[in-house]
């Protein structure tokens, strides 16, 4: 038994991207149908960063008015960077009259979940997508299988491929699902979330002789942070003990507040920009058109600068029939999408000690985070491109 829907534009992820650019489609009147192999409850736990630019929050406030990211979520108007013992505090506002949000992501995927189901969204859990064929033509088909373990075909005008970095309909694309830019990086970080009061009241971005450290929060009770560490590191082989020595270490000056560590995970660092982001009647969005690595949380929100370029581009053809924003859409989303390549990078080599880094390099490093603390236009160009550079 075969399935069969028939829908304009098919939505390929239930993450950020997905969800996000149903729910735009739907305010121009274009109706979609979204998939995802996971669960509801699978996509809810997705433990991703917790930072959201201004512009994000902007979007997600526009299309949800309910959205707890301001009642649950917190408005930080700075960060700390942390380097020789000191730590010198960049001022948001001050500097670019915005802020940042932290607001976890798999809170925002509840809200987005929620809002689409009560707006009546055609959102299928546990569909797996196996293949997109005739993405050359003006009736593309999206082939997998439904919860069930049947058949499932939709006929679409568009298929959008927000199916994350191990993107499936990347294939039909960019000819390969490997095909693109890469760089790998010497190090990982290891995230835990522990029950403790904050140490801090903002971020604290912290480079020490030891390695990075990263202080972040989840809540009052609840706090998250990270540490650089061997990207083969096993997450079960350090003691809670061990794990609280590494991080006091890494953010000298400074004593962290500790407390019963519930969740450890090790995330790898890798760059990725896919080769094609558009064939035909297929687009990719988010992780499945690039990654970046963590340093600064640009994740989901270049997610969002994508959907935002491609509703407007979807709506030009679909409903007026005009092709221009579509054949623009690669080239406009990957301007933001090499500045954030850029900022990632950069963040994580001015943070991040190198195995086998030499005294000149280490040194320098010093010198370029004192070039940017010291230095309004440091500072303010920090601060621009954390809080996001505005959506045009
Ligand atoms: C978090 C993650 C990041 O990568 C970052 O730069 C800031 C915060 C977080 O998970 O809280």
């Amino acid at each position: 038994m075969t399935t069969r829907i028939r829908t304009r534009v098919a939505i390929v992820g239930a993450g950020p991207a997905g969800l996000i650019l149903s729910q735009l489609l739907a305010d121009e009147g274009i109706e979609s149908v979204v998939i995802d192999r996971r669960t509801r409850a699978e996509i809810e736990a997705t433990i991703r960063a917790g930072i959201l630019e201004q512009g994000t929050v902007d979007l997600l406030t526009a299309i949800d008015p309910g959205t707890r990211v301001h009642t649950v979520g917190q408005r930080h108007d700075g960060i700390e960077l942390r380097f020789q013992g000191e730590g010198h505090r960049i001022d948001f506002p001050g500097l670019v009259g915005r802020s940042v949000w932290l607001y976890p992501q798999h809170e925002a995927l509840k809200d987005l979940l929620a809002l689409r189901l009560a707006n009546g969204q055609d959102l299928r859990f546990g569909a797996t997508a196996m293949r997109v064929d005739g993405v050359g033509t003006a009736t593309p088909q999206v082939i997998g299988t439904d919860a069930g373990g049947a058949e499932l075909v939709i006929d679409a005008d568009f298929v959008v491929g927000a199916d994350g970095s191990r993107s499936v309909v990347r294939q039909a694309v960019a000819g390969s699902s490997r095909d693109g830019h890469f760089r790998e990086y010497p190090f990982a970080w290891f995230g835990i979330l522990c029950e403790a009061p904050p140490s801090a009241h903002e971020l604290i971005y912290s480079n020490s002789d030891d390695g990075f450290a990263l202080i972040s929060q989840r809540s009052p009770e609840v706090q998250r942070m990270y540490f650089q560490c061997d990207p083969d590191a096993d997450p079960n082989a350090l003691s809670e003990a061990e794990i609280w020595e590494t991080l006091q270490r890494r953010v000298p000056g400074t004593t962290l507040t500790e407390g019963r560590i519930f969740q450890r995970d090790v995330l790898r660092f890798r760059s990725f920009v896919a080769h094609e982001l558009r064939h035909g009647r297929a687009v990719l969005v988010g992780d499945a058109a690039h990654t970046v690595p963590p340093t600064g949380a640009k994740g989901m929100n270049l997610a969002v600068a994508d959907v935002i370029v491609l509703a407007r581009a979807l709506r030009a053809l679909l409903v007026e029939d005009d092709e221009r924003l579509i054949d623009a859409y690669a080239e406009t989303a990957l301007r933001r999408i090499w500045k954030a390549q850029h900022f990632s990078w950069w963040m994580t080599s001015m943070l991040h000690v190198a195995p086998g880094t030499s005294d000149f390099d280490r040194l320098r490093q010093l010198g370029e985070l004192r070039s940017v603390v010291e230095s309004e236009a440091g500072r303010t160009f920090l601060a621009e491109a954390y809080t996001g550079w505005p959506h045009a």
